[in-house]
């Protein structure tokens, strides 16, 4: 990670929907800070169902590119729908490969940003502390900060872009993950 170049951040949507709002957001997100951060979505598509029996030290190629993506990246943003009150089975499966193995998670000391969305008026908030708690648990630096839940969501994306207003409001999210980004390169510039 170098001191001067863009911030490299990558995002992690808990849908796989093809016309996903989550993902949506982070294309949206990814678009406007083009000219300050790197934002690379990383799909999950092809990561398989967790299971110790294929966690081994060959794990399969999707997990591999995971788990360096995030390990690699300055900063992780992480934009998931709420399904029955909680993060996506897919979102959790994807995080319980990341923190293996144990004690080597490729979330050690990454700040994170997260963020919730929903066509309900209670924008997924019931999932963001679940969230908070396993990306702890993983070793996560979660931004504690005013939660970013995006409420009735298909009014706040139009041809795939966030309206004025929401993106300003996850922006702020941004900047703060910015910031910290900015602290973790200071502090590592200081360890060399
Ligand atoms: C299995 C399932 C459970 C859901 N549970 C909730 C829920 O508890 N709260 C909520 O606000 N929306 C719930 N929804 C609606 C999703 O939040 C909504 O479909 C959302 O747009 C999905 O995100 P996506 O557009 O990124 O795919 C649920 C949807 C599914 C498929």
């Amino acid at each position: 990670m170098s001191t001067f170049t863009k911030p490299r951040l990558i995002g992690i949507s808990g849908s796989l929907r093809q016309n996903s709002f989550n993902t949506a957001i982070l294309a949206s997100v990814a678009a406007d800070i083009a000219d300050r951060a790197v934002l690379e979505i990383v799909p999950l598509n092809d990561i398989p169902l967790y299971s110790e029996d294929i966690d081994t030290a060959t794990p399969p190629h999707a997990v591999v590119r995971l788990r360096a993506a995030i390990a690699n990246a300055d900063g992780v943003v992480i934009a998931s729908p709420e399904y029955n009150y909680g993060i996506s089975g897919v979102l959790k499966n994807a995080l319980d490969w990341a923190s293996r193995p144990y004690g080597k998670s490729a979330f050690n000391g990454k700040p994170v940003l997260t963020a919730t969305s929903s066509v309900a008026f209670t924008g997924g908030v019931r999932a963001q502390a679940q969230l908070t708690e396993t990306l702890g648990a993983i070793g996560a630096h979660v931004l504690i900060r005013p939660q970013i839940v995006v409420p009735a969501v298909h009014e706040k994306l139009k041809d795939g872009k966030l309206d004025h207003a929401t993106l300003g409001f996850v922006r702020a999210g941004i900047d703060d993950l910015l910031k910290a980004v900015q602290a973790n390169r200071a502090v590592l510039k200081a360890a060399a």
